[in-house]
């Protein structure tokens, strides 16, 4: 009797303690913050060597991060990443296919454009993609020279209207937005000559458009599933837990979650989107230092937004891409018919159209009936008045979304390859990682996975071999982005004086 008490009242105690240890620090060797691809390939890359005493800090419920699937009209779509952009050699493209991810590569010259009488204007195009066309090879050449010759930075704008590219009807202006907004999310007069375009230089095969109703981020699950069970006994996945502060010295990196909890790490990893970085969400102490924060605000965060909708019926082309050449500012200009052979069931019914960069505060802030209201203007420009009315409608929200504020990075001109290291670099013994830390592949689901692997790999060097990135003295010299006033004023001295200098 006895000790069957003493039993139980030692459980109880054990059972009491535990219950007041959730609120003492929680110690790891690794402290993640982020369960998208680049936070479970850093975790994997860890585990494959030989550690597994970390712990995944997740704020959602969810795994994936800007991989995620909706419901909608019956199927499942991709609200976030769909595309795997650049096959051979890609190492996403290696895991669809490991994975068998089906999908179909996706047809850019499968394409109608109409104006905004409904008009199909397709073959009036022609000309223009071929002058595009040519200015772009152009803008390429020009890139090899600024890297050759050591030349400075221009924006793809800059390089279009060298190459003898200047659009200025609305057939000219969605040609172009189709090639650049639909890609960078960003406008070509804020985006980089010099460091963009390394995909396409990289990666050839097209770019592979995921249907797969398990969902592209069936990849972060499976990457997932080679180290953790669903009820890790050690508990290195958690979720719902919001990082609030973070604490980083030379020695260690500590978090506090905002339901109380603490974890302290010896090295800490973000994986957080640079929009989250930028937005003041997350309090580093002490400040981080001055050369980071401003990288940080000098790299974007390019807007998209997918919108869904379903009819009762199919009335638009059957192209892969529509697109509405309405207006001298391209809105609602890009749309995809999920009502090919090869997407969705037949009868589906689906349109997507995407809105880019400036539009997507506006949408996202208005109600959904505004939104569809404006789509259903441009549809009827495009296919009569007597069209039938969705039936529903999906407007995702990733700026307006604390845990993302943007859908995914884009590097401006005037971030340099050196500013860029900084932006990557470690302060103390918390690392940067996630998609917008990725030198060549910022932006892509490839980008996140790579830096999460490059980033452990860094973590396990500074723990095992002493060698730390934190060291590389070009971080800890100051910014050369931001000129000075005097600077300034000396650049202006030739214009001010131009006869005596
Ligand atoms: C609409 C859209 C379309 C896209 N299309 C493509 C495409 O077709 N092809 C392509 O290659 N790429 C595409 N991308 C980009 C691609 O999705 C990303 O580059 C990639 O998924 C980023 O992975 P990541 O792990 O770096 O970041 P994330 O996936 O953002 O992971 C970071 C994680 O951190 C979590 N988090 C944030 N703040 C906190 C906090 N305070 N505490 C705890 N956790 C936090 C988030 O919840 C998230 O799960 C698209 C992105 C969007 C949004
Ligand atoms: C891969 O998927 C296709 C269809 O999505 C299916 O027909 C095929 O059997 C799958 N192959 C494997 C090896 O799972
Ligand atoms: C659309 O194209 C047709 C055919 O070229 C033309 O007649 C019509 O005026 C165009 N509409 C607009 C608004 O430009
Ligand atoms: C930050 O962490 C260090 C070391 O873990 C600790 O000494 C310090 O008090 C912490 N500071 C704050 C503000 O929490
Ligand atoms: C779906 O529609 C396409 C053409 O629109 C047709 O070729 C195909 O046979 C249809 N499939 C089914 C299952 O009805
Ligand atoms: C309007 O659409 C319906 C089907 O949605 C069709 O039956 C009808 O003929 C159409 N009317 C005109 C004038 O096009
Ligand atoms: C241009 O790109 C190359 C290769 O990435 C880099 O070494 C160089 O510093 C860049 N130049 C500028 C001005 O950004
Ligand atoms: C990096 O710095 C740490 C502490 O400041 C030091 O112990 C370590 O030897 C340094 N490593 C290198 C490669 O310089």
């Amino acid at each position: 009797m006895n000790i069957i008490l003493v039993v139980i009242l030692v459980a109880i105690t054990t059972a009491g303690s535990k219950q007041l240890s959730k609120r003492s620090t929680e110690e790891r060797k690794i402290v993640i913050v982020g369960a998208g691809i680049a936070g479970i390939a850093a975790a994997k890359t860890l585990h494959e060597n030989g550690v597994d005493d970390f712990v995944i800090l997740e704020g959602s419920d969810r795994i994936g991060g800007r991989m995620r699937q909706a419901e909608f009209g019956g199927v499942k779509v991709e609200i976030g990443a769909n595309w795997v952009q650049g096959l051979h050699d890609n190492p996403i493209w290696d895991l669809a296919q490991k994975y068998n991810i089906s999908g179909k590569i996706s047809d850019y010259d499968d394409v109608v454009i109409r104006n905004k009488t409904g008009n199909d204007v397709t073959d009036q195009a022609e000309e223009a993609w071929e002058r595009l066309g040519t200015a772009q090879e152009y803008l390429g050449e020009w890139r090899e020279r600024i890297r050759e010759e050591k030349l400075p930075d221009v924006s793809l704008r800059v390089a279009l209207k060298l190459g003898g590219w200047r659009p200025k009807t609305p057939l000219e202006k969605v040609i172009e937005y189709f090639d650049y907004e639909f890609e960078y999310a960003d406008a070509p007069e804020v985006t980089s000559l010099n460091n963009t375009g390394m995909n396409e230089e990289d990666f050839t095969g097209g770019e592979y458009f995921v249907t797969d109703q398990r969902g592209f981020g069936h990849i972060v699950d499976r990457l997932s599933d080679e180290f953790l069970s669903p009820n890790d006994a050690r508990r290195r996945l958690q979720l719902n837990k919001v990082v609030r502060t973070v604490n980083w010295t030379d020695t260690d990196v500590t978090f506090t979650t905002t339901d109380g909890s603490t974890y302290r790490g010896e090295y800490g990893l973000m994986t957080v989107s640079i929009g989250v970085l930028e937005n003041d969400v997350i309090d580093f102490i002490p400040d981080l230092p001055a050369w980071k924060v401003e990288e940080i605000y000098q790299f974007r965060m390019g807007q998209y937004c997918k919108i869904f909708l379903k009819f009762p019926n199919k009335f638009w082309d059957d192209n892969e891409y529509i697109l509405y050449a309405g207006s001298l500012r391209p809105q609602y200009a890009v749309w995809q018919n999920l009502e090919l052979p090869w997407t969705f069931p037949n009868g589906t019914n689906i349109l997507l159209v995407t809105a880019i960069a400036d539009d997507v505060q506006r949408i996202e802030l208005q109600s959904d009936e505004a939104t569809k209201q404006e789509i259903m203007t441009v549809l009827r420009n495009m296919y009569g008045n007597n069209i039938s009315e969705p039936e529903s409608i999906l407007v995702p929200r990733w700026l307006t979304n604390p845990l993302f504020f943007g859908a995914y990075s884009n590097w401006p001109i005037h971030v340099t390859a050196q500013d860029f290291e900084k932006l990557a670099a470690p302060v103390g013994r918390l690392y940067f990682g996630g998609e917008a830390t990725h030198p060549r592949y910022n932006g892509y689901v490839h980008g996140g996975y790579l830096s999460g692997i490059d980033q452990a790999n860094a973590i396990l060097s500074c723990m095992r071999k002493g060698i730390c990135k934190s060291n590389q003295t070009a971080v800890n010299q100051g910014t050369s982005a931001a000129p000075t006033l005097s600077s300034l004023l000396l650049a202006m001295i030739p214009v001010i004086f131009p006869v005596y200098v």
